[in-house]
């Protein structure tokens, strides 16, 4: 046997054993040819191989670490129709969990949003103290819709360093994704139409279909491949579908990415059936590895995506600023939020563009990254220790959440209830989709620092949970 296979071999019984757990730092490449006896070029190449099987990951400057397992879900199959009265039902729902999550007693796992901590609060401020010494009463009138055109030009030029055409023109500034999303769906679709949403997905696709009175078919999501085509292709050939709303990079709550032929194969099934995807990409800059993925938006040749994001999930959440690349959408996009909310607040849009203008955004996202990746492998370590091993827990190349899989007994609304009795939060399968095929799931929320009060919270979860077993 190679030399370099011994030591794959013994590195990966070293990791079946759990004495490198995921997340944890391998011995250096220098440390291992100290521990092994071998040499530089053998070790490297053995952790080569090691990564191309999934085995570890390398991170610049920090070494190589070991690779979160592959836990395998239940596979969801088929389609549902959403029925109004359901998703009804379900807005309660989720304005329930939502307000019981603001409360600072709680550990919260169950909340949407990253660490207020990881943001640069203090530069942010500086770029809103300078914008409001300089704020004139014309300004109002110029951010009106579209929106800031130096934050509209700041955008497309970071689109175009991803090889995406967009013009500042086709760019419309919003309050927040939410906003971006709603007035996309309603640019395309007339109150009656069909649409297809994820199943699970985020419950902002569900409030949509009750506020517009659409009707909407959801579509299997696999937490590893995401939404199957070939349902879509089903349900596209049996309904008269308008829109499709999806997420393509880091899916809430599953965390999939779809891979880069994926999202050319639905943008070419859509426009197929000339169906308009509005694609919600608000966790994309917070991928880990070295390239940040594509939007389908990239492979769109035809003008039908109309593509969504904000600065909430990697800059600052009270901002509330967002936006939407709508191409030939964006007058009418504009006529509506004119209709609705009127403009999107102009100090806000000015700080921003202030502080993008100081260039450190990107140093920023890369610090991001790195800390939720290093969050989420000691929130995934924790769960392991605390959940029943019953429990599985997706695995994800990006983001701050975990989607978990519990056994069918556990019904995690009920274990909400139990969990908010001793001040943790989570988010139950129920607010994701509007069957019942989620009861036994939950998203956890990994973006917080990882402390006692943390490991305690889990720990409590472990044990509501062998209780419900
Ligand atoms: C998937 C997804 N889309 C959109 C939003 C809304 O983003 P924003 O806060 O920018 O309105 C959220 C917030 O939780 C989200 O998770």
């Amino acid at each position: 046997m190679a030399k370099y296979q011994r030591l794959i071999d013994r590195i990966t019984q070293q990791i079946a054993a759990d004495i490198w757990l995921p997340g944890e730092k391998l011995p250096s490449l220098r440390e291992q040819v100290a521990l092994s006896g071998m040499s530089l070029m053998t070790v490297m190449h053995a952790y080569q191989v090691l990564e191309s099987q999934g085995w570890i990951r390398s991170r610049p400057q920090s070494g190589y670490f070991v690779a979160p397992r592959a836990e395998f879900l239940s596979q969801p199959v088929g389609h549902q129709k959403v029925q109004l009265a359901e998703s009804v039902d379900i807005n309660a729902f989720i304005f329930d969990v939502l307000q019981a999550g603001r409360d600072p007693q709680i550990v919260p796992f169950g909340s949407a949003f990253p660490d207020p901590e990881l943001f640069p609060q203090r530069q942010l401020m500086r770029s809103l103290s300078a914008v409001s010494h300089s704020l004139t009463p014309a300004d109002a009138i110029n951010n009106l819709p579209p929106g800031n055109e130096t934050l509209r030009k700041t955008l497309a030029q970071r689109y175009a360093l991803q090889g995406i055409a967009v013009s500042p023109d086709e760019i419309v500034i919003t309050n927040g994704a939410m906003e971006a999303l709603n007035l996309s769906m309603q640019a395309v679709t007339e109150p009656g139409d069909w649409v297809v949403i994820e199943n699970p997905c985020f419950y902002g696709a569900l409030q949509v279909i009750e506020r517009l009175k659409l009707k909407a078919v959801a579509i299997a999501t696999d937490p590893r491949h995401g939404m199957d085509l070939e349902e879509l292709a089903r349900a596209l050939a049996r309904w008269p579908i308008k829109a499709c709303w999806m997420m393509t990079n880091q899916q809430n709550p599953v965390g999939c990415t779809l891979s880069r032929e994926k999202k050319q194969q639905l943008v070419a099934l859509l426009a197929e059936h000339q169906v308009t995807l509005i694609e919600d990409d608000v966790y994309s800059e917070l991928y880990f590895g070295s390239d940040k993925p594509l939007p389908a938006k990239a492979f769109d040749s035809q003008h039908r995506v109309l593509h969504c994001s904000s600065f909430s999930k990697n800059l600052v959440a009270g901002f509330r600023v967002g936006w939407v690349a709508a191409g030939k959408h964006a007058k009418k996009i504009q006529q509506l939020q004119l209709m609705s909310t009127l403009a999107t607040s102009a100090p806000m849009q000015l700080a921003l563009a202030n502080y993008l203008g100081t260039r450190s955004y990107d140093s920023h996202l890369r610090r991001l990254r790195q800390s939720l990746e290093q969050r989420k492998n000691l929130a995934r370590q924790s769960l392991r220790r605390h959940l029943p091993a019953a429990a599985r827990i997706n695995d994800s190349q990006g983001g701050y959440f975990l989607w978990i899989e519990l056994p069918k007994q556990v019904n995690t609304t009920l274990l909400y209830t139990r969990a908010l009795e001793h001040n943790v939060s989570i988010a139950p399968g129920k607010m994701f989709s509007s069957g019942e095929q989620y009861a036994n799931y939950f998203r956890f929320n990994t973006a917080w620092a990882w402390g006692d009060a943390q490991e305690a919270a889990v720990a409590t979860l472990g044990k509501l949970i062998a209780a419900m077993l």
